[in-house]
């Protein structure tokens, strides 16, 4: 699976050239992407501003020596590359299985290109196999809570290791959703969006235009 991980993280550094702004994602996948990039700073000289989306890829991308800006010191990113946990047949999906959604999906909205990469087990034909991620507002989070469950979306809020509740770097909380399946994923995501003390969610529908999956025979690029 590492070298899945690896082979699309790496394959999609060649989208990046000199000179870009690039959206760096979260997570493990992500993680060999900026390696890569890392490397090629270093060993090529490569010439780019690394916007991040949380602040475990800020501290990577400053080991790495990777010169970052704040999205708000940008006009616009060139490139985000992003992992996801489940992508359906339509490219839609769901994110957030490492708590980065909503710095995720400021630095994706802001992109003019944006690429997820993806081991092949993260592919379904309908979304629901990984629980939705919703970030809330720590004020009436009890309150949003009842109402998912009177929803029957068998929320649970995302704890750290210890059993505390989890805040996500920009201070909210998480609750995950079990939805079995997600047939009409717009219609969840307006439901959500328009739930007071609701951030945001991980639901990124049509919002893709790249997905490169590593499988057993190699890397496949799908587009939208
Ligand atoms: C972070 O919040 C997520 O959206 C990640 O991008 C997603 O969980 C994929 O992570 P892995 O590459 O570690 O599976």
């Amino acid at each position: 699976m590492e070298n899945l991980k690896k082979m699309v993280g790496v394959k999609a550094a060649e989208f990046v050239k000199d000179g870009m702004i690039v959206g760096l994602g979260t997570g493990s996948t992500a993680a060999f992407f900026v390696e890569e990039l890392g490397r090629r700073v270093a060993e090529e000289s490569l010439q780019i501003v690394g916007v991040t989306t949380s602040n475990v890829t800020s501290a990577q991308a400053r080991e790495l020596g990777i010169p970052l800006k704040s999205i708000d010191e940008v006009d616009f990113v060139d490139v985000t590359v992003d992992g996801a946990d489940e992508i359906d047949a339509q490219l839609n999906g769901i994110k957030g299985g490492g708590a980065a959604l909503l710095m995720e999906k400021i630095v994706a909205t802001y992109s003019r290109d944006y690429i997820w990469i993806v081991d092949a087990s993260k592919m379904s034909e309908t979304l629901g196999t990984f629980k939705v991620p919703v970030e809330v507002v720590p004020y009436g989070a009890g309150q949003v809570f009842r109402k998912f469950e009177q929803a029957g979306y068998a929320p649970t809020w995302r704890e750290n290791a210890d059993g505390s509740r989890l805040l996500t770097d920009m201070q909210h909380y998480i609750i995950d959703l079990h939805i079995d399946k997600i047939t009409e994923p717009e219609k969840l995501a307006r439901k959500l969006d328009l739930t007071v003390g609701v951030v945001e969610h991980g639901l990124f529908n049509n919002m893709v235009k790249k997905v490169i999956v590593g499988g057993a025979d190699g890397v496949d690029i799908l587009t939208k």
